[in-house]
């Protein structure tokens, strides 16, 4: 099979990460017989410094163009009393929406390996597998008005929290649909307590339900949610949610995971006409400036989110399953780097990737 993918290194520790993800795909390729053709983009903070644009013509383009992205991270500090508007993160948000992947999917493992990695109680995460959607091309993210303006003469603030009754069915039909392949119970998390945004994305919900009589539909409200993560991980299967909720709320099922450093994610949206799913493929982690050029970087992340791009843009099920096996492998074997406290001394970036093709063999 051809594999036509544009890599994103980005900014940070994006570039050492996106590495050792692309050393996994050579060496899935070379060992399957897959013609893998890379091409290589800018965006983030490094495509501000060499075009002036987070998000160059040319980037979008390529994306456009690929039938999938790999991307490391974007953002760095230099950047930080910027606007939104002229920020890194504004690439992000800008390749998300161009190739329209609305779901984003963030699968969080507690792997028997690495319980003693999380800070939580070893029976409390032991055996948790969630699947997170987040809605990921509305809401606060990119709903007008927005900005901050002079109202009877005091600075005054404005984000909108925005939906369209079709962009709610669609990450909800997505959502159902996963949840049929995985335990049949989906949880939608919102604040219909207090959001009009919450009360129609209930209600749609609720209709497309009856699409889905074998899934067991569960209302959560966010702040409940939040705390029920941490108190019964394992209560939850499928959690889906708007933009902004989703965010928060996947940084902190991390921590059921041992680290940040272990989430992948893939985001898709619907089919192309020619039947290809063209998805956009970034682990949950950012770029962590503290950490950049130090060979510390967890490249478990990134390489999962290769798997997760073998399996839904190429359906290349044997060839993502193999990858996760090998990661298994290498958690089990310790070689694992910093983030995830190893017994021994830290494996560096490059060891883990390099464990992983071995793993593979
Ligand atoms: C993520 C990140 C991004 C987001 C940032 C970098 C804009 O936190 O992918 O979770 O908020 O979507
Ligand atoms: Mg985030």
């Amino acid at each position: 099979m051809k594999l036509n993918i544009l890599v994103l290194p980005g900014d940070g520790i994006g570039p050492e990460v996106t590495s050792e993800a692309v050393r996994v795909l050579e060496h899935v390729s070379a060992k399957w017989g897959h013609e893998l053709n890379l091409t290589d983009g800018l965006l983030g903070g490094i495509a501000i410094h060499k075009t002036g644009s987070p998000f160059p013509a040319d980037t979008r383009e390529k994306a456009l163009a690929a039938d999938a992205t790999l991307l490391g991270a974007v953002g760095s500090p230099e950047f930080d009393d910027l606007p939104p508007a002229q920020r890194p993160e504004k690439g992000l948000l800008g390749i998300r929406k161009a190739l329209d992947v609305f779901a984003n999917l963030r699968p969080v493992q507690a792997f028997e390996s690495l319980l003693d990695s999380s800070p939580l109680k070893n029976e409390i995460v032991r055996g948790a597998d969630i699947l997170i959607v987040r809605e990921l091309t509305g809401g606060l993210y990119f709903g007008q008005p927005r900005g901050i303006e002079m109202v009877d003469g005091e600075e005054t603030v404005t984000n909108s929290m925005v939906y369209k009754r079709s962009e709610i069915e669609r990450v909800l039909r997505m959502a159902f649909k996963l949840a049929q392949g995985r335990r049949k119970h989906l949880t939608s998390v919102d604040k219909a307590n207090v959001l009009e945004n919450s009360q129609l994305w209930r209600k749609i919900a609720n209709e497309i339900a009856l699409e889905f009589p074998d899934v067991k539909l569960e209302h959560v409200l966010v702040d409940n949610c939040a705390m029920q993560l941490i108190l019964r991980p394992t209560s939850f299967d499928v959690i889906v949610t708007e933009n902004l909720f989703g965010d928060i709320l996947s940084d902190e099922a991390s921590v059921l995971a041992g680290s940040i450093g272990m989430l992948p994610s893939a985001s898709i949206g619907d089919p192309l006409p020619s039947g290809a799913w063209r998805g956009l493929y970034e682990p949950v982690h950012g770029s962590a400036p503290d950490i950049a050029g130090q060979k510390k970087a967890n490249p478990l992340a990134a390489i999962g989110s290769a798997a997760a791009m073998l399996n839904y843009s190429f359906g290349l099920k044997e060839e993502a399953a193999e990858i996760e096996a090998a990661m298994q492998t290498v958690m089990t074997s310790g070689k694992v780097t910093a983030d995830l406290r190893p017994k021994g001394t830290p494996a560096t970036t490059e060891e883990v990737g390099k464990a992983v093709c071995a793993a593979i063999g």
